[in-house]
C-alpha cells in the first residue's frame, strides 16, 4: 500500500501534458492541447488534453482521465502500479505503508516468484541463441516451423537444455532461491534424493506467458521429441491463475486498442503465426474456454472480438461455447472458421500475409447469425431439434444488454429460423427477465463482498465492467439510474460550492455546500443513491468538506499575498508611465478591478474544481469513473455569451447551478412518485370487482395521497426551502 500522503504527492506532481507527451505528439490549441488518440486509430486529432484541469479525453473513443487513469489505460496497469510508474517519472520516493506480516509475506512471495520466472526465462532465451544445442535443436525447430528471429525476440522464446539439470545447476551457481523455482514449476525436487533438483522443461522450446505489464507469470514448454505431453505448463501459483491470463496480451494490447478489435485463437503458435502475418492484435486462450476474467481483460482495450477456429466439427462446437458470456459483457462477437484442418499457424504458413488478411476480412461472420445458421443446418425434419435450436438462439439473444441491438438480431433470426418476430421477441423478453434477476442477485452479492473488502485495500477488479450511459439494462436494474446520474454529476461539478445558509439545531447559522444540500434534501424524504458507484462517490464528496476547509484557509492566506503583490506590481508600473493625475486614477481603478476579478476567479475555481481534482485520481475504480463521466458530460456554456467575458461565464454557471441542483433532486423524487402511483393503480386494477370495497377504498386513498404529494412537488420547484437539521 502507498500511503495517502504519497498518493497525493504523486497525483499533485503528475502533469497531464507531460505524462501524455511521453506517448502522444501534442499541439497547443488555446488553453488546451490536442493530438492523435493513442487508444484508437485516427487521422484527425480528437484527443484533447486540458492542462488547467489536468485531464485528457478522446472525443471519439471516450477514453482518458487523470494522469493515473491515462497510465492505467495505456499501460494496462493496476492503480497501484500506475502510481509507481508516475512516482518514478517524477522522482518521488514511495514509502509503501507498513504492511501486516501476512501482507508482507504474500508480497515477498509474489516478488520472489516473479524474480524466479524472470531469471529462468532469461537463461532459456540465452540457451536458445547462445548454445550449440539450443541452436541446433530449439532454433532449428522454430525455423522449420517458419518462426522468424523477430518473433522469437518479441515473444521471448527460449530453450531448456536437455541435460536434465542445466537450470538447477545454474541456479545453484547464481545463488537463486531454488524453492521459488520449484514453486513456479521451473525445477522439480527429486523424491528420492531430497535436496536434489531437476529441470522440468528439459529439452523443450519455451513460450513465456506475460501478464499485461510484461511480467513472466508462466511458461509453456513444447515437446520436440514426440513425447506424451505436447506441452507442459507452469502450475498455478501466487502469480499465475490460468483462467486470468491470455497468451500474447502484453505484445498485443496496444494494437488491440488501435485496431479496436481482438483476434482470439487457441494456441501459442497461432498467436505467433498471426503476428507474423501482420495481425498483431491477437491473443490465445491456450486451448481452454474463455473465462469472465479473460473477457474483462480484453474489454479494457476493445469491445470487438473475432474468434478464430478450425472449420471442423470440433472447431464449430468450440466457437459456440461461451458466446452468451461474451454477449453479456457487451462484446460484439464475430467468428471466423478456417478451412477444415487448418489452424491460424498452419494457415499463415501456407498463405501470404496479404491472402491471410483478405481471408479474415472476407469470412468473419457475426456470431449470432452464424449460430442460427449452424443450428438450423442440424435440424433437418426433427421438430424437437428445431425447438431446441430456437431456444438456444433465444438464450443468446437474451444475453445482449442493448435493446436496439437485440431487436435488430431478433428480426434477423426470425428470418433465418423461419419463426415470427413476435414469438422470438416474447421468448427473448421472458428469458431476459430471468437473466436480469440473476445478474441483480449476483451484483448484490458482489456489492456486499466489495464493502466487506475494506475500501482502503481495494483489489484490482477487472472483472466488473460497468460503464453505463443510460443503457436500458441499468434502468432495469436501478429504476432511478438516470435521475441519480444527473444529481451525482452535479455534485461532482458543484459539490464544494456554497449553496445556502441554514440554521443548525443549536440555533447557529452557517453555509452548507451543494453536496450537503443534496444530502439534506434526499434524507428529508428518506432516499439515497441506489446505484453503488454513485453512492460511494457521493460519500467521498461529502467527506471532502473537512479537507476542503483546511486547505481553503491556506489558500485564502496565499490569495491575500497574491493580491497585494499584483496590486503593488501594477501600481509600480503605472508610476513609471507619464500620466496626469486623472489618468493615473483611472489606470489604478482599472487595475484594482482586474485584480479583484482575478482573485474572484481563483477563489471560484478552487471550489469548483476541488472535488474533481481530489477524486479523479482516487483509488476506487467506481469513484474515478463516475468523476470522469461527470466531467465528460459537462455541457459547455453558450460560446457567444462567454467569449472574453469570464465574469459572466462564472456568473452564468452559478445561476445555472442554483436552478439545476434543486431540480435534479425534484425530478428524481417525482419519478419515484410516478412509479409508486403506477404500482398502486396496478394493484387497484387487480382487486377491482372482487367485492372488497374496504381494500379498494384504502388503496384509492393511498394513491390519492401520493398524487397530492406529486402536485406539491411541482409547486416547490420555484422556491425551495430546506429543513433545519444538518447532520
Ligand atoms: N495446450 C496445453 N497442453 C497440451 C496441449 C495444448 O497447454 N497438452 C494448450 C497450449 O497453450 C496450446 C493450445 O492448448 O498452444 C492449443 O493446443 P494445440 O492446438 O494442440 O497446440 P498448438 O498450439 O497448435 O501447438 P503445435 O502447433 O505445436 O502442435
Ligand atoms: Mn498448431
Amino acid at each position: 500500500m502507498i500511503d495517502k500522503a504519497t498518493v497525493q504527492k504523486i497525483t499533485d506532481a503528475a502533469d497531464i501534458v507531460e505524462v501524455v507527451s511521453d506517448y502522444v505528439h501534442l499541439i497547443k490549441r488555446g488553453r488546451n492541447y490536442v493530438g492523435l488518440c493513442p487508444f484508437h486509430n485516427e487521422k484527425t486529432p480528437s484527443f484533447s488534453v486540458n492542462s488547467v484541469r489536468n485531464f485528457c479525453y478522446c472525443f471519439s473513443c471516450k477514453k482518458g482521465g487523470s494522469p493515473v487513469n491515462f497510465i492505467m489505460e495505456k499501460e494496462g496497469l493496476s492503480y497501484h502500479d500506475a502510481l509507481l510508474q508516475l512516482a518514478s517519472k517524477y522522482n518521488i520516493k514511495v514509502e509503501e505503508k507498513e504492511l501486516s506480516d501476512d501482507e508482507r509475506r504474500q508480497l515477498n512471495e509474489r516478488e520472489g516468484l516473479l524474480v524466479a520466472n524472470e531469471w529462468a526465462m532469461t537463461q532459456m532465451e540465452k540457451a536458445l541463441s547462445d548454445t550449440e544445442e539450443g541452436r541446433s535443436i530449439g532454433l532449428q525447430y522454430l525455423y522449420q516451423r517458419g518462426v522468424t528471429d523477430e518473433a522469437i525476440k518479441k515473444f521471448r522464446l527460449g530453450y531448456n537444455l536437455d541435460s536434465g539439470h542445466a537450470l538447477a545447476d545454474a541456479a545453484n551457481l547464481a545463488g537463486m532461491d531454488r524453492k521459488s523455482l520449484v514453486d513456479v514449476g521451473v525445477l522439480g525436487e527429486s523424491q528420492k534424493t531430497h535436496g536434489s533438483y531437476y529441470d522440468r522443461f528439459r529439452g523443450r522450446v519455451i513460450f513465456p506467458v506475460l501478464n499485461p505489464s510484461g511480467k513472466v507469470v508462466a511458461l509453456g514448454g513444447r515437446d520436440l521429441k514426440g513425447g506424451m505431453a505436447k506441452y507442459i505448463n507452469s502450475p498455478e501459483s501466487a502469480i499465475y491463475k490460468k483462467s486470468n491470463e491470455l497468451y500474447g496480451i502484453y505484445q498485443a494490447k496496444s494494437e488491440i486498442a488501435k485496431q479496436d478489435n481482438c483476434f482470439l485463437v487457441e494456441g501459442y503458435m497461432d498467436v505467433i503465426g498471426m503476428w507474423q502475418s501482420g495481425m498483431e492484435n491477437v491473443v490465445a486462450s491456450s486451448g481452454t474456454a474463455l473465462t469472465d476474467g479473460q473477457i474483462a481483460m480484453i474489454h479494457r482495450f476493445t469491445n470487438n472480438i473475432t474468434l478464430i477456429y478450425d472449420g471442423d466439427a470440433a472447431g464449430i462446437k468450440a466457437s459456440l461455447r461461451g458466446i452468451d458470456m461474451l454477449l453479456a459483457h457487451k462484446m460484439n462477437v464475430k467468428v471466423l472458421l478456417l478451412p477444415d484442418g487448418h489452424d491460424p499457424d498452419s494457415f499463415a504458413r501456407e498463405h501470404t500475409p496479404e491472402d491471410f488478411r483478405k481471408y479474415v476480412n472476407d469470412h468473419a461472420t457475426d456470431i449470432i447469425r452464424f449460430k442460427a445458421q449452424v443450428l438450423l443446418k442440424d435440424v433437418g425434419n426433427d421438430p424437437q431439434k428445431r425447438v431446441a435450436a430456437i431456444n438456444s438462439v433465444v438464450s443468446s439473444l437474451a444475453h445482449i444488454p442493448d435493446k436496439v441491438k437485440r431487436n435488430v438480431y431478433i428480426q434477423e433470426c426470425s428470418r433465418i429460423l423461419g419463426v415470427s418476430e413476435e414469438v422470438i421477441e416474447g421468448a427473448v423478453e421472458s428469458s431476459r427477465s430471468d437473466i436480469i434477476e440473476q445478474q441483480r442477485r449476483q451484483r448484490q452479492a458482489n456489492d456486499i463482498d466489495r464493502i466487506d473488502q475494506n475500501e482502503n485495500n481495494p483489489q484490482p477488479d477487472i472483472s466488473k465492467n460497468i460503464r453505463p450511459a443510460n443503457s436500458d439494462r441499468m434502468v432495469e436494474m436501478y429504476p432511478y439510474y438516470p435521475m441519480e446520474r444527473t444529481v451525482i454529476f452535479q455534485c461532482v461539478r458543484y459539490g464544494m460550492l456554497d449553496f445556502c445558509e441554514v440554521e443548525f439545531e443549536d440555533g447557529s447559522t452557517g453555509m452548507i455546500n451543494v453536496a450537503e444540500y443534496i444530502a439534506e434534501d434526499l434524507q428529508a424524504d428518506n432516499i439515497w443513491f441506489s446505484f453503488p458507484a454513485f453512492a460511494k462517490t457521493f460519500n467521498r464528496i461529502l467527506d471532502l468538506k473537512e479537507d476542503f476547509l483546511k486547505e481553503y484557509d491556506a489558500f485564502e492566506e496565499n490569495l491575500f499575498k497574491e493580491r497585494k503583490e499584483m496590486l503593488q506590481k501594477g501600481y509600480d508600473e503605472i508610476a513609471t508611465k507619464n500620466m496626469n493625475m486623472v489618468e493615473i486614477r483611472r489606470a489604478e481603478r482599472i487595475l484594482e478591478e482586474n485584480v479583484e476579478e482575478e482573485i474572484a476567479r481563483k477563489r471560484y475555481d478552487f471550489a469548483r474544481y476541488y472535488a474533481e481534482q481530489k477524486l479523479s485520481s482516487h483509488q476506487d475504480d467506481d469513484v474515478r469513473r463516475t468523476v470522469m463521466d461527470a466531467i465528460n458530460d459537462e455541457q459547455p456554456l453558450s460560446n457567444i455569451y462567454m467569449r472574453n467575458n469570464p465574469v459572466s461565464e462564472r456568473k452564468m454557471e452559478l445561476d445555472r447551478m442554483r436552478v439545476l441542483v434543486p431540480r435534479g433532486v425534484l425530478e428524481w423524487k417525482n419519478e419515484m412518485l410516478n412509479q409508486m402511483i403506477r404500482a398502486k393503480m396496478k394493484q387497484l386494477d387487480s382487486i377491482l370487482g372482487r367485492s372488497n370495497p374496504e381494500e379498494e377504498q384504502k388503496i384509492l386513498m393511498e394513491t390519492q395521497a401520493l398524487m397530492e404529494k406529486r402536485g406539491q412537488l411541482g409547486k416547490v420547484m420555484g422556491d425551495r426551502t430546506i429543513g433545519k437539521k444538518i447532520k
